[in-house]
């Protein structure tokens, strides 16, 4: 099993405060914030200090235990009705990722049952849920290398590594098992603006891990498939909805299109936390929006002329027929329907 990389750690619990790797200033500035309160907690979810779907939901479980301390010096009476405004306020701060509600309401199941100060039983919950989820990503690893051929080539895009997770990643926790497995000969990653999660992160994350990594342009996608230079596409996702639809980080959709065009697979890896079985298709899922000046700006510059306008939709929907694989922590589902996703309910 590969050891899991400290520096890579997104989100940490230590000495009574919540810590996270700032992945705004990543990767030339390598710092950590520090939370005390849930509505930091929020904005720096929101601001994308921490991103990626199941290390959202980890820093919203840490966030509760924060609330709650809050809520509980206020009136430990009270704790349960005053700490509803904050588990809102976190539940708000990014709208597509179904992990964050799922942790928030893992949380708040524990509630009915404690007695006295909530902190350390909820503190409990939130490291479990974070150790679970490195769990998962380990067997994750297992299950999509076993997909591989040998001499594998990777188009990865956006970061769905150690970095969106609680420590090894799912994409990249593939790409890693494929790897220490020898099966992986090269690994693409492609920019993912606006935000470059992909030259920022992805790439940072996998030379961190000894990975050699290859950044390309989004655009240059449909010629890497031309030229047969890649055999898998392989990405994570925000929220599968119960067909068996990804949603996943605006660009995946257009990647899953080219790749059934020029015959290349898909995996999509995700643990179950980011299943969604109470909508039927991807078309009930909320797809984020963010502020124009992302596009519209370099590195905080104007680079658009003054009057252009943005459209910034940060998700897209692939539909379930154009996946040729989902990997949970309970196995692989290839050609995913309604019906096949049913066995992990
Ligand atoms: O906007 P981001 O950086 O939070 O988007 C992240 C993604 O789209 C990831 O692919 C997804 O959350 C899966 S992370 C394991």
């Amino acid at each position: 099993m590969n050891p899991l990389n400290e520096r890579l750690q997104a989100v940490r619990w230590e000495e009574d405060k919540l810590y996270l790797l700032d992945q705004r200033v990543l990767p030339h500035t390598y710092t950590h914030i520090s939370l005390e309160t849930a509505s930091q907690v929020a904005i720096a979810i929101k601001d994308m200090v921490v991103r990626g779907a199941p290390a959202i939901g980890i820093t919203a479980a840490y966030g509760v235990v924060l609330a709650a301390r809050e809520a509980y010096q206020k009136s430990p009476e009270q704790w349960q009705t005053i700490i509803s405004a904050d588990m809102q306020t976190l539940a708000q701060a990014r709208p597509t990722a179904v992990n964050l509600v799922w942790a928030l309401e893992r949380m708040q199941k524990c509630f009915s049952h404690i007695s006295g100060n909530p902190e350390s039983e909820l503190l409990s919950e939130a490291k479990a849920i974070h150790q679970e989820d490195i769990d998962a990503n380990y067997t994750m690893g297992n299950f999509g290398s076993s997909l591989l051929p040998k001499n594998c080539r990777i188009l990865t895009h956006c970061n769905a590594g150690a970095l969106a997770t609680g420590g090894y990643g799912t994409a990249l926790g593939v790409v890693r098992s494929g790897f220490s497995d020898n099966k992986i000969t090269q690994v693409y990653a492609d920019e993912t603006r606006p935000w470059l999660q992909g030259t920022r992160l992805t790439a940072w994350e996998l030379l961190e891990d000894h990975i050699p990594v290859t950044l390309v342009t989004e655009s240059a996608a449909a010629t890497l498939m031309k030229e047969k230079m890649v055999d898998w596409v392989i990405v994570g996702s925000d929220r599968i909805a119960a067909n068996g639809d990804v949603a996943n980080k605006i660009g995946t959709y257009h990647l899953a299109v080219l790749a059934r065009y020029h015959g290349v697979k898909v995996m999509v890896a995700a643990p179950l936390s980011t299943v969604d079985f109470s909508i039927a298709t991807g078309s009930e899922i909320k797809v984020e929006e963010r502020e124009a000046h992302e596009i519209l700006t370099s590195n905080g510059q104007r680079i658009a002329p003054l009057d252009a306008q943005a459209w910034n939709p940060v998700f897209d929907v692939t539909p379930a027929e154009l996946v040729d694989a989902i990997v949970t922590e309970k196995g692989i589902i290839e050609q995913p329907t309604t019906e096949k996703l049913q066995q992990w309910r």
